[in-house]
């Protein structure tokens, strides 16, 4: 890697707003608008391009240990360079699951071994893992199942849900998704029969009973909490309603995730995609996808993730309820996100925040999800009028296929800068490199 980097006339998305400024990368680290006759090892100039702090997707699945069949830290991380995406946060629902110190450990050793990208690691609550949760460190907090899922991870009583967020310190994220009723659903449509009967298992009613019940203990236990994946209009009144009652955002201790799927499909897309869109939570309305677009734009949302979950074709292909729930999108959710930009979905800058800046904010990372003075050189250049399609035969991840397939999009990254190393370079991930233990700082 070059010892210094400028790069020259990019519009640059520094916190205040798009700036037209020079930065230079040295010792990947950066630093804004260096003296004019400062000169660098390699000058970049990015007339015309927009420069954005790296991507941060608080929600992936990369299934290692132990499914690495459809995903690894290497082929997930690949898809992350080329997608824009500098950090994971990775999700315990692996085999074994991340539920104790140890396998914590494990993971980080594993990708400090495979991983190109950034990297940090959510330990799992169980009904009965409170001490683990408590000693845990060098992670980025808790998840919850509160709904099951992939995986065998649940906790869905009351009296062990009181205990994790009265007795524990590190932020929690949860799935949302009550159990109960989703097994009566279920009961009720005999298992499901059709792909269609996923939404009416994992119906709104769901969805909101076990955000409602989560919302509820974060603010009785004052305890910091994130909903994953916010599916429905429902929820999104939740959240305007618990920021009614809590209108010092410096006072609030909830915040909340959307994802590119549940923005963009819906259950009219069931005929023509099937299970490639069946995941949990279930895709929704038309009316509900155009209330996620609002919530995001007036901030009752803060953070777009991918819960990037890829199964194999194969597994895909098999009859509902055997198919199982979960796409690949970590690839595709910065394009996917531009190209809203360019729809006037949302502003480039509200892009930024909710991709970049607010994950860092919310799980306490260190020096990242901003162009700022001395931060990690951890960035991306985009190009806003780029038009490219998305193809299965061109995913670096692991499993091979995009629910987007055939779609093209305007706005795609074109350069990937991890601590100053270029990780993608418009056509190649550098395979060789390898990406950092993310740092948190969860004092108060
Ligand atoms: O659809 C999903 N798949 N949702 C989840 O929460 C888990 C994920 C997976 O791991 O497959």
């Amino acid at each position: 890697m070059p010892a210094s980097t400028l790069i020259k006339n990019a519009t640059c998305l520094l916190p205040g707003g798009a700036e037209q400024i020079n930065v230079l990368i040295s010792q990947g680290k950066i630093i804004l608008d260096p003296a004019v006759h400062t000169t660098a090892e390699e000058t970049i100039d990015a007339a015309g391009l927009h420069l954005l702090p790296g991507v941060i997707d608080d929600q992936v699945h990369f299934r290692d240990p132990g499914l690495t069949h459809k995903e690894d830290l290497h082929t997930g991380s690949r898809a992350c360079a080329a997608g824009g995406v500098t950090t994971f946060l990775e999700m315990p629902n692996t085999n074994p699951a991340t539920i104790t110190c140890d396998e914590l450990h494990k993971k980080l050793e594993l990708a400090s071994k495979k991983s190109i990208v950034n990297y940090g690691f959510y330990i799992g609550a169980t009904p009965d893992n409170v001490a683990e949760l408590q000693q845990a460190k060098r992670t980025p907090g808790i998840k919850i199942f509160i709904g099951s899922s992939t995986g065998n991870l649940l906790v869905d009583q009351q009296e062990a849900l009181e205990r994790i967020f009265a007795e524990t310190t590190l932020p929690i994220c949860a799935h949302c998704e009550d159990e109960e009723t989703v097994r009566r659903n279920a009961a009720a449509l005999e298992g499901g029969k059709c792909i269609e009967d996923h939404s009416k298992i994992r119906n709104h009613e769901a969805a909101v009973i076990a955000t409602k019940r989560a919302i509820d203990l974060a603010i009785r236990h004052n305890h910091h909490f994130h909903v994953l994946h916010v599916s429905t209009a429902q929820e999104c009144e939740l959240l305007r309603e618990y920021q009614q009652q809590v209108t010092d955002p410096a006072k609030r201790v909830v915040s909340a995730e959307v994802c590119p799927h549940h923005l963009l499909f819906n259950i009219d897309d069931y005929q023509r995609l099937g299970s490639l869109v069946q995941m949990n939570p279930s895709i929704k309305t038309k009316a509900d996808n155009e209330r996620l677009w609002q919530a995001l734009r007036q901030g009752e949302i803060q953070v777009i993730a991918t819960d990037h979950a890829p199964h194999t074709l194969e597994e895909k292909d098999q009859p509902y309820p055997r198919s199982p729930s979960g796409l690949p999108a970590v690839e595709n959710s910065l394009a996917l996100m531009l190209n809203a930009v360019n729809q006037g979905r949302i502003s480039l800058e509200k892009l930024v925040e909710c991709m970049c800046e607010a994950p860092a904010e919310i799980w306490d990372i260190v020096n990242k999800g901003k162009i700022e003075e001395g931060y990690d050189a951890d960035l991306v250049l985009v190009d806003m009028n780029l038009e490219k399609t998305i193809l299965n035969e061109n995913q670096r991840a692991k499993a091979g296929w995009s629910p987007w397939h055939g779609v093209s999009l305007t706005g795609w990254p074109v350069k990937t800068w991890c601590h100053g190393t270029v990780v993608y370079d418009g056509k190649q991930v550098c395979e060789d490199h390898r990406g950092q233990e993310v740092k948190f700082d969860h004092s108060p």
